[in-house]
């Protein structure tokens, strides 16, 4: 009924993943490379949104728009569905993004020289967004034993504690490792932070994309603090339409909101455009389910793939298959492998992976792979890995 297995040309389409790798790799020719690494997929979106689109098209008005309650209903509705959280239709407030809501937040609920708690690794944005808007970041590490992330409050709570840190951002589930938090988990940082004055940021951009059939438990819902909480969720990664750019902010709190809308309105924030407020809806549809369900098996099938076929030939690579997102944690450690090294030579070989110390300082000798391609560019793809590293 869909097609992942379609290949679309996508070089020379000012694709970020395909036709900015000179400049991100800084190499002079990337035109044999395949790419491994922002968290972008080769599928086309669903046809929900598609039609939609050129439903809208065929309206030819490009006037001002706004997030009307039919935008908040779809949302919410979204919510509701996929993982049991009820929350009213004026809680959701709209940003074109998860990582400018994230700047926004940021400035709202801290002052420069604050502290923003992170965990490592991470999303590099959750560190660099606070640096940029003169922040200090404080990095609680997560416990890592045989490729399994687990948190580790002793360091967390050290952090939280600290009078300077004000905002905690969570990642939930986590980039890059995977991992699905536990209801357990999130109680407990739910306490911690609310015992500490610390404002819990979830961004629960890749919580459609569970791919071991556990639910998500959104952390405002697990959490006894609920006004504490602001969660950002999107459509883009779900249904690989980030390019339009549209996300939601969650906030209970009314008087939250009116922070956030105040720093908005600072900078002329307008929410979703004309097309992104179309997309949105589709997306958050009932009839774009079937397409995501067949997207969470064809990922599951890439991951066993390059999951087996990797460990079979260079054994000494250490991954898991993730609870959630296509973005596979490849442990390299064992290799004796530099960063550089590894680096240089899998491009070399044709393919472009993400360095591990993008996503903190301590994890050289770790790869981020994105294996949200057709299954023969993920073939090709994995036979240049392996030819590059044996
Ligand atoms: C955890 C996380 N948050 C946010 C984003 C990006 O969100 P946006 O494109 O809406 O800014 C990503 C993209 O990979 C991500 O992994």
């Amino acid at each position: 009924m869909f097609n992942f297995d379609e290949t679309y040309s996508r070089r020379n389409t000012s694709s970020l993943k395909w036709d900015l790798m000179e400049k991100i790799y800084s190499i002079p020719d990337a035109s044999k490379i395949i790419p491994m690494w922002v968290a972008d997929m080769d599928f086309a979106a669903p046809e929900t949104i598609t039609n939609a689109l050129k439903a809208r098209m065929d309206f030819p008005l490009f006037g001002y728009t706004f997030e009307d309650e039919a935008c908040a209903s779809s949302v919410t509705s979204w919510l509701a569905r996929r993982n049991d959280w009820h929350v009213p239709t004026e809680s959701v407030l709209y940003h074109q993004g998860v990582v400018p809501a994230i700047s926004t937040i940021v400035e709202a609920f801290t002052n420069e020289g604050d502290t923003v708690l992170v965990n490592a690794p991470i999303y590099p944005p959750f560190f660099n967004v606070p640096k940029k808007l003169n922040r200090q970041v404080a990095y609680a590490p997560l416990h890592e034993e045989n490729g399994v992330y687990t948190f580790d409050f002793e360091s967390f709570e050290e952090q939280a504690k600290k009078d300077d840190v004000k905002l905690f951002i969570f990642c939930h589930p986590h980039n890059p490792s995977g991992t699905v938090w536990s209801e357990d988990v999130l109680k407990r940082i739910d306490t911690i932070c609310a015992e500490n004055g610390v404002i819990v940021l979830s961004d629960e951009i890749h919580s459609d994309l569970i791919l071991n059939g556990t639910q998500h438990i959104p952390f405002a819902k697990a959490s006894s603090h609920a006004d504490n909480v602001i969660t950002c969720v999107a459509p883009t990664k779900t249904f690989n339409i980030a390019g339009i750019q549209a996300a939601m902010m969650i906030v209970t709190d009314a008087k939250k909101r009116q922070i956030i809308r105040k720093t908005m309105e600072s900078h002329s924030q307008m929410g979703l455009n004309t097309f992104a407020l179309t997309a949105v809806q589709a997306a958050f549809s009932e009839e774009s389910e079937a397409w995501l369900h067949a997207l969470i098996d064809y990922l599951n099938e890439n991951v066993r793939y390059v999951i087996d076929t990797i460990t079979q030939e260079l054994p000494k690579i250490n991954v898991k298959h993730p609870d959630a997102t296509y973005l596979l944690w490849l442990d390299m450690r064992q290799t004796g492998m530099t960063e550089k090294e590894m680096m240089q030579k899998l491009l070399d070989a044709g393919v472009a992976l993400d360095p591990g110390t993008k996503y903190g300082a301590p994890f050289d000798g770790f790869l981020r792979m994105n294996i949200a391609c057709t299954r023969e560019t993920l073939k090709e793809a994995v036979k240049r890995f392996i030819q590059a590293l044996s």
